[in-house]
């Protein structure tokens, strides 16, 4: 299986740390969530029971799938950027007709690669060609061996939304060119709710979001040879209803002061160091969306309660 890889190395990874940490408004990069452990953590995210993304998608995906598979058609070719543990898009590609090949990308390089060849294993006729990526960066998407009739650009589990709206925009005029005016991007999106419902998605019972969220601490430390004590961090995360938006944070319980790459950064109690967003929206805001990066919104299907929304653009 060819395989090519764009990731990050650990000198990226601290300037974008120091970047983050220097800003009055401390944060860090959330592509970082995702080593080994965090990669674990977030499956675990998905199986909560207060984590309704998931579910509500995968109901969406299997009551319409004759749709979809009718839409995206024969011999395509699947791209999906943050492919994680590769489980959602089986079940898109187990109804497809005849798809020539599968392209994850990923940036958590340990798990792409063995769930890639597992894949590869699992489905004889497809070609699988991992790209280890920030899939934000430019790179190449490898050329399948059997010429695809559509690039269809999958995108699930609202990812979209824990981008900044011009980022968000940025991303999608980025897709648009990758699929091609042939193309097509099936999208995940979640939908504004009950903040109460947001809230206990992402501070579940078990604490499993918050030792997710933790877990970027303890790379920074192993990896960058830093000294935070997650102990002395909580995570907190909260509906923003004015930017229509959960931001997660993670907040320092004491004054305190953490060494990253020589450098020296304070911290006072109940600041906070914003790991990541998650933008919701409504239909309407998202078309609008789609629309100024060039996309079409050509079908739209939602759950009865309107939690979430399954898309499917096409380039204007
Ligand atoms: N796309 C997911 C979301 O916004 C990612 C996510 C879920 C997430 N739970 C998280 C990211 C907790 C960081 C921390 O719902």
């Amino acid at each position: 299986m060819a395989s090519c890889d764009f990731g990050p190395g650990p000198d990226r990874f601290l300037a974008e740390v120091l970047s983050g940490l220097r800003k009055p408004q401390k944060e860090l990069p959330s592509k970082y969530f995702y080593d080994e452990h965090g990669s674990h953590l977030f499956a675990r995210i998905t199986e909560l029971e207060e984590y309704y993304i998931p579910r509500v998608e995968a109901s969406i995906m299997q009551a319409h799938i004759g749709d979809i598979a009718g839409l995206i058609g024969p011999q395509a070719l699947v791209i999906e950027f943050g492919s994680g543990n590769c489980e959602k898009v089986r079940f898109l590609l187990d109804h497809l007709y005849d798809p020539v090949a599968y392209v994850p990308i990923d940036i958590a390089r340990e798990q792409l690669l063995p769930v890639a060849e597992q894949f590869a294993s699992e489905y004889p006729g497809l070609e699988v060609c991992p790209v280890c990526a920030d899939y934000l960066s430019r790179f190449d998407i490898p050329n399948p061996e059997r010429a695809a009739r559509r690039v269809c650009i999958y995108f699930p589990g609202s990812t979209i939304g824990n981008f900044d709206p011009l980022p968000a925009r940025r991303f999608l005029e980025h897709a648009a060119a990758v699929c091609g005016q042939a193309g097509a991007l099936l999208i995940g999106v979640d939908l504004k709710k009950d903040p109460a419902v947001l809230h206990s998605a992402y501070n579940d019972e078990a604490g499993i979001t918050a030792a997710f969220d933790l877990n970027i601490l303890e790379r920074i430390n192993r990896e960058l040879e830093c000294d935070f004590h997650p102990h002395r961090f909580q995570h907190y995360a909260f509906y923003n209803p004015r930017e229509s938006r959960v931001e997660l944070h993670l907040i320092s319980d004491r004054n305190q002061e953490v060494h990253v790459g020589g450098e020296t950064i304070y911290f006072a109690e109940g600041e906070s160091i914003w790991t990541e967003s998650s933008y919701k929206y409504n239909l309407e805001e998202f078309a609008r969306l789609a629309t100024t990066a060039g996309f079409k919104v050509e079908q739209v299907w939602t759950d009865e309660r309107r939690w979430f929304s399954v898309q499917y653009l096409t380039p204007r």
